[in-house]
């Protein structure tokens, strides 16, 4: 099959390091376009890792430059950003993947936790995709809108049961993650000396992820849905545990249902005891399991933030967009120990 050329913006933060190394692998995607803020540099100079491996050049964003060279764009970028890349390539008739929160929410949900949207048109066109729950539905879009990494997890949790919770009742997701969720920049709250030994909740209940987890988990069971969000901070690189507590209102066996549920997902592992992240540490599993005490549900589901939660989610939906298989190039084996 003939390659497919395509580009990363924001090579040099930590998802678009995730998309590098798995598009240099990928049998049909061939990496044409690289740029972060100021270019004029090497993929090896920004991440030494990859010495010897690539060197291409890392240039300043330019989407007329993008636009020539590729067929789809990978958008790493903070939000607003991302909308304004977005927005030029789509013009220019060219795939996006963004990961941003930018085309994840209504309008009116995006402007009460971010910014003014400016690209309302494109908005409305992009496809929300996390391909165990949504299906095919990215296949021949032009613009997908990566789901967020608590959201990834919280759904693939919480999905089998949304026609089993008592809607009544409080759904309580408490979702911890490791430091790399944050991106590459240095802040006080990712400081060695405050994250090693130490937990912390953050951002709880206004999180802007808990108003995601709501508007789609809303959108997959015509009922609307209210969580309780509470995620946590933990001193490990990479990895995400979504813990979610609801109410059951039937006489259903958790696991035997989400195995019904999950039958056939190459993606999914479901667990017969709680998942550990490390099991998908550098993959696209996700790693799940349920139990229930009495009417109490609790549902696990254990993923790496920066690849099923960004990176490789991108990719496999970068494939159903582009009419490929699914799994063409995705990880599967886990940095264990
Ligand atoms: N980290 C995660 O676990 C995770 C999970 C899901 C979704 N996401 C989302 O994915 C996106 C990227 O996250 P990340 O963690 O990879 O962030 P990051 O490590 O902070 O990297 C951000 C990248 O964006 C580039 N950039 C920033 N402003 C730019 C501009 N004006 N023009 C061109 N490039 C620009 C940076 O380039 P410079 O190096 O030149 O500044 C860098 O390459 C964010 O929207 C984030 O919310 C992240």
């Amino acid at each position: 099959m003939k390659a497919i050329n395509v580009g990363i913006i924001g090579v040099s933060g930590y998802t678009g390091l995730e998309l590098v190394k798995m598009v240099l692998l990928h049998p049909i995607f061939q990496l044409a376009y690289c740029a972060n803020t100021e270019g004029e540099t090497t993929l090896s100079q920004l991440h030494p890792s990859l010495m010897g491996v690539c060197d291409i050049g890392v240039e300043k964003v330019d989407l007329d430059k993008a636009a020539s060279h590729c067929e789809l764009v990978f958008l790493a970028l903070p939000h607003k950003t991302a909308m304004t890349a977005a927005r030029g390539l789509l013009e220019r008739n060219i795939k996006v993947v963004d990961l941003s929160a930018d085309y994840r929410l209504s309008k009116e949900n995006y402007e009460a936790f971010y910014c003014e949207h400016e690209d309302l048109n494109n908005l409305s066109q992009a496809v929300y995709s996390i391909p165990e729950l949504h299906g095919k539905a990215a296949a021949g879009a032009q613009l997908i809108a990566n789901p967020g990494c608590h959201v990834t997890a919280t759904l693939l949790a919480i999905a089998p049961f949304l026609d089993h919770i008592d809607h009544t009742n409080p759904i309580f997701v408490d979702s911890k993650t490791g430091v790399s969720g944050a991106g590459k920049s240095p802040t006080p709250g990712v400081h060695y000396v405050s994250v090693n030994d130490n937990i912390n909740c953050y951002n709880i209940i206004k999180h802007r992820h808990a108003t995601e987890i709501e508007q789609h988990a809303s959108a997959l069971c015509d009922t609307e849905v209210h969580i309780t969000f509470v995620p946590s901070l933990v001193p490990m690189t990479r990895g995400m545990l979504a813990c979610v507590y609801a109410t059951l209102k039937d006489d259903c066996d958790p696991l035997a249902l989400m195995r019904t549920f999950y039958e056939n997902k190459p993606f999914i592992r479901v667990r017969s005891a709680p998942p550990h992240t490390k099991m998908t540490s550098g993959t696209n599993f996700a790693d799940v399991y349920a139990t229930r005490n009495k009417n109490a549900l609790v549902v696990m589901c254990a993923i790496d933030n920066l690849m099923r939660g960004a990176s490789s989610q991108a990719l496999s939906n970068a494939n159903i967009m582009m009419g490929l298989d699914e799994t063409l190039g995705i990880p599967k084996i886990a940095y264990v120990p």
